[in-house]
C-alpha cells in the first residue's frame, strides 16, 4: 500500500463554485471520494489544501521524507514560487506537478512553472482527471 499526499494550493477549496467554464463544476472532495474507493486497496490517499505558500512548504516537509508520493497543484504558486522548487528539491519523494486545466493553451504568465524542473512529472488539461492519470504514474514507481 503506497501513501500518497495530495495538495492543493491557492483558490481550489473553491472547485466545483470557480470558474466552472474552466475548472469544471465538480467540487474536489466527492472526486477524492471516488478516488479513494477506486484505489482503496493500493493507494493511502491523503488530502491536503491550504492558500498560504508556507503552509504548502510545510505540508511538502512534513510528508516529503514518509510518503511514496506527492501529487501537487500549486495553483498560482506554480508560476512565481522558488520557495516551492526548493521544497520540492529538499524532499526525496517523487512530486507530480498535476493541473486541471491545460496551462499552455492560457494566458502566457501560466505557460511558465517555477516547480516543473524539480518534479517527477507534469500532469495538466484532463480535468480532476488529471490527479488520478498522475496518481497511475506514481504507483508504477
Ligand atoms: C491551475 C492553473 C493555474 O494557472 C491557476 O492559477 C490555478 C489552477 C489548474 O489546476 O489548472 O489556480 O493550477
Amino acid at each position: 500500500m503506497k501513501k500518497i499526499q495530495i495538495i492543493n494550493g491557492p483558490n481550489l477549496n473553491l472547485l466545483g463554485r470557480r470558474e466552472p467554464g474552466v475548472y469544471g463544476a465538480a467540487p474536489f472532495e466527492g472526486f477524492l471520494e471516488d478516488l479513494r474507493s477506486a484505489y482503496g486497496g493500493r493507494a493511502q490517499i491523503d488530502y491536503f489544501q491550504s492558500n498560504i505558500e508556507g503552509e504548502l512548504i510545510d505540508k511538502i516537509h512534513e510528508t516529503g521524507f514518509g510518503y511514496d508520493g506527492i501529487i501537487l497543484n500549486a495553483g498560482a504558486y506554480t508560476h512565481t514560487s522558488i520557495a516551492l522548487q526548493d521544497a520540492i528539491r529538499a524532499v526525496p519523494a517523487p512530486v507530480v506537478e498535476v493541473h486541471i486545466s491545460n496551462v499552455h493553451a492560457r494566458e502566457a504568465f501560466r505557460h511558465v512553472s517555477m516547480i516543473a524542473a524539480a518534479c517527477r512529472g507534469v500532469v495538466c488539461g484532463f480535468g480532476l482527471d488529471s490527479y488520478r492519470l498522475a496518481l497511475e504514474g506514481l504507483l508504477k514507481e
